[in-house]
């Protein structure tokens, strides 16, 4: 990676401004990485982006989905960027306690009976920072059905899809059919930590896309809506 960093360096093309979604083979290579490891087709004109690293990926996808008062649920403890993007959004944030001994899924039920209004989005992150939580894939068959029942997105940060060990895969998200948005970072690889490099895989299946359903809730809800086994560490 570094010497192939250092040949596209020394090209005078590489020189100036990307285009702002990233360069089509970039985002193809980023189809072809969810094809390789997780069997998931995307399509790499309408399913990917590339962002400068995770953080900056989940901080604009809150701006771009998320209004005044738009409730997010989000575990806690959690990677920071997951609370603040919805902070800085200015939407409502609740947190959903992920502790040794709970049902996460339990917990997220009990939330949305207990609080109004519903949820517009759920942010997860397995392989989880900072308490090493891992999942299943049946894990992600029980998120899906808890967005379908509660009309909400999920955002996976999946940055430590290959920081994994002692045989455990990590799963995508993406493998369950739901409305959806994945991020995973190249600089959470073992050797990249200086690199700056998202990609961030979205796919609709439930037969409407992020961007119908966002124009679908901005004329029902305020005006606002319109628009691993080893601990990861925090740098
Ligand atoms: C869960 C998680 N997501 C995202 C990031 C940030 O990734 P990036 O450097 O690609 O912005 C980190 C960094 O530690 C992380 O732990």
């Amino acid at each position: 990676m570094v010497e192939k960093l250092v040949e596209a360096v020394r090209k005078p093309a590489n020189h100036r401004y990307s285009v702002s979604r990233g360069i089509y083979k970039l985002r193809v290579a980023i189809c072809d990485w969810y094809k390789r490891r997780f069997a998931v087709e995307l399509d790499p004109d309408a399913e990917a982006i590339v962002t400068m690293g995770s953080k900056e990926g989940i901080g604009h996808l809150a701006l771009a989905m998320l209004g005044p008062g738009d409730v997010v649920l989000c575990p806690s403890p959690t990677y920071p960027i997951h609370q603040y993007s919805v902070i800085i959004a200015g939407g409502d944030l609740r947190t959903i306690p992920l502790l040794p001994g709970t049902d996460f899924l339990a917990s997220l039920q009990d939330a949305v009976r207990t609080t109004w209004p519903k949820p517009k989005a759920l942010i997860i992150n397995f392989p989880h920072n900072p308490t090493t939580e891992v999942v299943e894939l049946d894990f992600f068959r029980g998120i899906v059905a808890f967005a379908r029942e509660h009309e909400c997105l999920v955002v996976h940060d999946l940055a430590y899809a290959d920081l994994c060990f002692d045989g455990y895969a990590a799963p995508s998200f993406l493998r369950r059919r739901a409305r959806r948005t994945s991020g995973s970072s190249s600089s959470r690889s073992p050797r990249a930590t200086t690199c700056r490099a998202g990609g961030s895989a979205s796919w609709s299946a439930t037969g409407r896309s992020w961007r119908r359903w966002r124009a679908s809730r901005a004329t029902s809800t305020t005006a606002s809506s319109s628009r691993c086994r080893s601990p990861p560490r925090t740098p």
